[in-house]
């Protein structure tokens, strides 16, 4: 069964609680937060004290995805506040191994993030290690961008090489999804949907936004 990751960066800050309440019972598996911080990406989101408060919102696992500056300073202060997953990206990780090292030293799952032209193989040395790979399959900074397509490619590398070495970690994708492109991302190898807009925009609601997916996605 796919599961449905849906990202809080396109929901209605002005009434979170209800947002993580529908999307809860439209059966999302876990709530994807976007911490950015202007220099990494262009845009500035939000940080500890929101993770914080949303924590008292719903039981669903957060997975907190890092598109910041030295997130290994971090790391500590987003596990205290409720994150169950931490995910940084490689590109601005010098130090991977020890970044995760961090994640695990505070009892959460360490997961890693490619940018769509980062390729499969600087993960190489350490897929073993991880519990989660993300592929971005738009440029991170924003939500409601258009889907790329080229990375599909790279899912389909990760997956197979991931089946090999270490077939308990997680393959997710972020960016771009939708109803119309979930399955051929599942397809490729996905198991986790990240979806922002296509949840939080859809017309019927989050609730109906989660489901669409859910359906998309069917059988898989
Ligand atoms: C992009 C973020 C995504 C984004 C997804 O930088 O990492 O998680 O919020 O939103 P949509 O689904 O609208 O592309
Ligand atoms: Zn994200």
């Amino acid at each position: 069964m796919i599961k449905i990751a849906p990202s809080i960066l396109s929901a209605d800050f002005l009434k979170m609680g209800e947002e993580l309440k529908a999307i809860e019972r439209a059966g999302a598996d876990r709530v994807h937060i976007d911490v950015m911080d202007g220099r990494f990406v262009p845009n500035i989101t939000m940080g500890i004290p929101v993770v914080k408060s949303l924590r008292r919102g719903t039981r669903l696992p957060f997975e907190v995805h890092l598109m910041i500056d030295q997130p290994e300073n971090y790391i500590e202060a987003f596990s205290q506040a409720g994150a169950d997953i931490l995910i940084v990206q490689q590109e601005n990780s010098v130090h991977l191994d020890r970044t995760l090292q961090g994640i695990k030293d505070m009892k959460k799952k360490a997961g890693v993030a490619l940018n769509p032209a980062t390729p499969a193989g600087v993960l190489e040395e350490i897929l073993e290690k991880l519990d989660l790979v993300l592929v971005m399959t738009v440029n991170p900074g924003f939500g409601g961008q258009k889907f790329i397509e080229y990375p599909l490619k790279k899912i389909r590398q990760l997956k197979e090489i991931l089946a090999r070495r270490n077939p308990g970690c997680e393959m997710e994708v972020d960016g771009g999804i939708d109803p119309q492109n979930a399955r051929r991302v599942v397809e490729a190898g996905a198991g986790v949907l990240v979806a922002g807009t296509s949840v939080f925009g859809h017309p019927g609601g989050p609730e109906a936004g989660v489901k669409s997916l859910i359906e998309a996605t069917k059988g898989k």
